[in-house]
Formats: C-alpha cells, structure tokens, sequence
C-alpha cells in the first residue's frame, strides 16, 4: 500500500514539473521511493522528522527522546548514518580552515565542545538503562561515567582537530563538564588523540544559568584576551548561540540529549 502511494505521489510529482516547465523539455530523474526506519511513523511520530526538528533547532527543551523513537535514535547512532553525517560537517569545517589567512599572532582560535564532538558518549548512551536518551538524564550514572576517563574519540572531529592546530589555530576546549573532572578529562582527551589545546575551560561551582549564558561568557573572556574565535563545533544549539559565537559555526548531529 505504501509503494502504491508513493508511485502516485511522484506521478504528481512529475505532472506538476512538466507543467510549469511546460517549455523546456523535462529531464527527470525517476525516484523510486525508499521506506527505512526513518521516515516511517512509529506510533504517529515520524522519528526521521523528529530528528531533524531537533537538529534545525527548531524542537527544544526536549527532555528525553521520544520511546517509539528510541530504535531509530539506536540505529542511527550506531549505523554509518552518523558518522556519514558528521563527516560532512568536518569535511566543510576542513575546507572553510583552509581557506582562512591564519595571522600568525597566536590569537586565531578554533572552539570544540567535548561531549558528542571530539569525544562520543555513546558507550554509555547505548546502555539499557540509558537508551540512547529515551530514559530521563541519571546524573549520578552519567558521573560514573565520566569519572572512568574512556570516552573515545569521535574521529572526524579528531581529524579536524589535528588538521586546524596543522594550519596554525590555537584550539580551546570550552565543555559543560564541572571543573572538578579535569584530571580525567585531561587524561581523556590524551587517550583519545587530543593534545596541545591552548585552553581547557569546564565548569565551575559558581556557573549556574544557562549553557548558553555560561559558553558566552567563556568564548567573551578569550575574546578579552585578544583571541579571534575563527570557527567553533559543537553538537548542541547552545554551543553555537549566544555572544562571540565565532565567524563560523559547525554543528554535529546529537538526537541523544538537549542542552539549552
Ligand atoms: C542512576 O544511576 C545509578 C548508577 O548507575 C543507579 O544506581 C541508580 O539506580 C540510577 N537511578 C535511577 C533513577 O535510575
Ligand atoms: C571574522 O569576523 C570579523 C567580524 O565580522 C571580521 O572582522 C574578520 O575579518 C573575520 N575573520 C575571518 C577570518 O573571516
Ligand atoms: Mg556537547
């Protein structure tokens, strides 16, 4: 039934085009259409448009995934989705740090965020008892987590990491994470590929308010410091928002968790 309505849907697909290009012979390419998990309603919800609602931004405040979409959030984060999406962004930071006339001053800087951008969670996402982010965040679990220091490295953005300090960026870890995990993180990062940051900035006691409040503030006193923020990654709306975003902004997909 799908399949039949799919071949009417490009039949009028193909009569609307050949009608308002009535004058150019029409070249079209056939579609076949293509069913997978995504774009198939579980329960109502279509998990492909969830996810890219969350990934424009325009879903927020979400608290976990949506259960009927834990398998496709599962499968995406496992499968060569991900990490075919992801390459794409590395790949078009890769090109815009090429094309930037690096000042040779020491102040050019490159932002990462850590979790789900230089460093995957996933290990601990794809428990049962978290799901992907279809149970509601457990610090206590998610400490334990950290606190083991083997997060790996997602190895796009470790590509882009070492390519940006090769072109002579100073690179400058601005993470959520409290500030009393910097050993681990330190440690973390070595393991997983990571060296020679100019700065490591995690969170102190004293920074509540918002992610975007906090990662303004810390992007604005690098600014103060005369560092020129020329590109900045992260896989959360809040990396990328606020004051001193940077001249560019690259975001990696994240269907796991919302940060705000
Ligand atoms: C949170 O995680 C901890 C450690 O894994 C576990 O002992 C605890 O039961 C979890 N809490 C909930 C509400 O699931
Ligand atoms: C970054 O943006 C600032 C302010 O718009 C501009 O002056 C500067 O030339 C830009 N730098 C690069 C490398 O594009
Ligand atoms: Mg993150």
């Amino acid at each position: 039934m799908e399949l039949i309505i799919g071949f009417v849907y490009i039949a009028i697909a193909l009569t609307l085009l050949s009608t308002s290009n009535a004058a150019e012979p029409a070249q079209i390419r056939l579609l076949r259409p293509r069913f997978g998990s995504g774009g198939r309603r579980v329960e109502g919800l279509d998990c492909l448009s969830w996810r890219l609602a969350v990934e424009t931004n325009n879903l927020r405040s979400w608290k976990v995934v949506p259960q009927s979409c834990e398998d496709y959030v599962g499968n995406y984060m496992l499968g060569r989705q991900y990490r075919r999406d992801i390459e794409v962004v590395a790949e078009a930071a890769v090109e815009y740090a090429k094309s930037i006339q690096v000042a040779g001053d020491g102040k050019d800087l490159w932002v990462f965020d850590i979790d789900e951008t230089s460093l995957s969670n996933l290990p601990y996402y794809a428990r049962s008892d978290v799901q992907f982010g279809a149970i509601e965040y457990n610090e206590t679990g998610f400490n334990q987590w950290v606190a083991e220091g083997t997060a790996p490295a997602i190895p796009a953005i470790l590509r882009l990491y070492k390519t940006v300090l090769s072109l002579g960026f100073k690179t400058a870890f601005i993470s959520g994470t409290l500030d009393a995990y910097t050993d681990i993180k330190i440690l973390n990062l070595n393991q997983a590929g990571y060296y020679n940051w100019e700065k490591l900035i995690l969170k102190g006691e004293n920074d509540h308010g918002s992610s975007v409040d906090y990662k303004s503030q810390r992007r604005t006193e690098l600014v103060n410091e005369g560092y020129r923020i020329v590109g900045n990654i992260g896989d959360q709306w809040s990396d990328l928002i606020g004051t001193n975003v940077g001249n560019r902004t690259f975001k990696v997909p994240d269907p796991m968790y919302y940060i705000g």
